[in-house]
């Protein structure tokens, strides 16, 4: 099948695009409304881009009427907020947090989810949360009146002890039981890691030699 993305709609791109580059993590993005309503909403368009400087990119699409979700306007406010990665405990809650509450009510007292302070901004974080990353906003592109995207800068990192050697950096894959979503109403966790071990120019050209 061949699909010229000029002539079907958006809904349809959707569709094609959020069930065909999958899995996707979620950011559990929690941020500041007014009246210092603490919000939690999930973005599965969602990636870390860089390390340095250490980015992340979140896609916001506006509601129906053109009107910014809570989570974009909170940031376009305060310039803050925190990604929330979530583990298979947690998957419930972040589905709720999904529901679209008014701005007064906070996600966090609907689905019980624990309030954490952060160290360099004035978010909460999500206690439960196997790792948060404190961010801030470094641009947000208004592309047209359904989507804006967010570029942010990790300032700081809580992580699970369990999950992370200190001394290594290295991560316990048995230990992060990470919630990616796929498509529609489906998500999946981590099941079969697999390794592959990267090769330089000479080593790929033995093998071949030998091959
Ligand atoms: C797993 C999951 C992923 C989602 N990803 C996105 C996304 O990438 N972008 C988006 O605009 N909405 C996404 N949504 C919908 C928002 O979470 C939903 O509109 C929410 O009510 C927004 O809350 P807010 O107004 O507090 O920001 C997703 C929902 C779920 C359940």
């Amino acid at each position: 099948m061949e699909i010229n993305f000029k002539e079907i709609s958006p809904r349809e791109r959707y569709k094609l695009l959020s069930s065909t580059v999958i899995p996707r993590p979620i950011a559990l993005v929690s941020s500041t409304g007014p009246d210092g309503v603490d919000n939690a909403a999930p973005y599965s368009f969602f990636n870390v881009f860089s390390e340095d400087p250490p980015l992340v990119i979140l896609g916001l699409q506006n509601k129906e009427d053109g009107s910014s979700k809570d989570t974009a306007r909170n940031i376009l406010d305060t310039g803050e907020f925190v990604v929330n990665l979530i583990d298979r405990q947690m998957a419930e809650a972040m589905n709720n947090c999904a529901v679209d509450f008014p701005p007064e009510v906070s996600e966090f007292d609907v689905t019980g989810l624990n309030r954490a302070p952060c160290k360099m901004i004035d978010v909460k974080r999500i206690a439960e949360a196997p790792v948060a990353l404190e961010c801030r906003q470094t641009f947000t592109i208004k592309l047209n009146r359904n989507r804006d995207i967010c570029l942010g800068e990790v300032v700081y990192m809580h992580v699970r002890d369990d999950i992370i050697d200190a001394k290594t950096r290295r991560i316990n894959i048995e230990n992060y039981e990470i919630v990616a979503r796929l498509f529609a109403d489906y998500y999946a966790g981590i099941t079969d890691p697999f390794a592959l071990q990267r090769i330089d120019m000479p080593e790929w050209y033995d093998q071949w030699l030998k091959n």
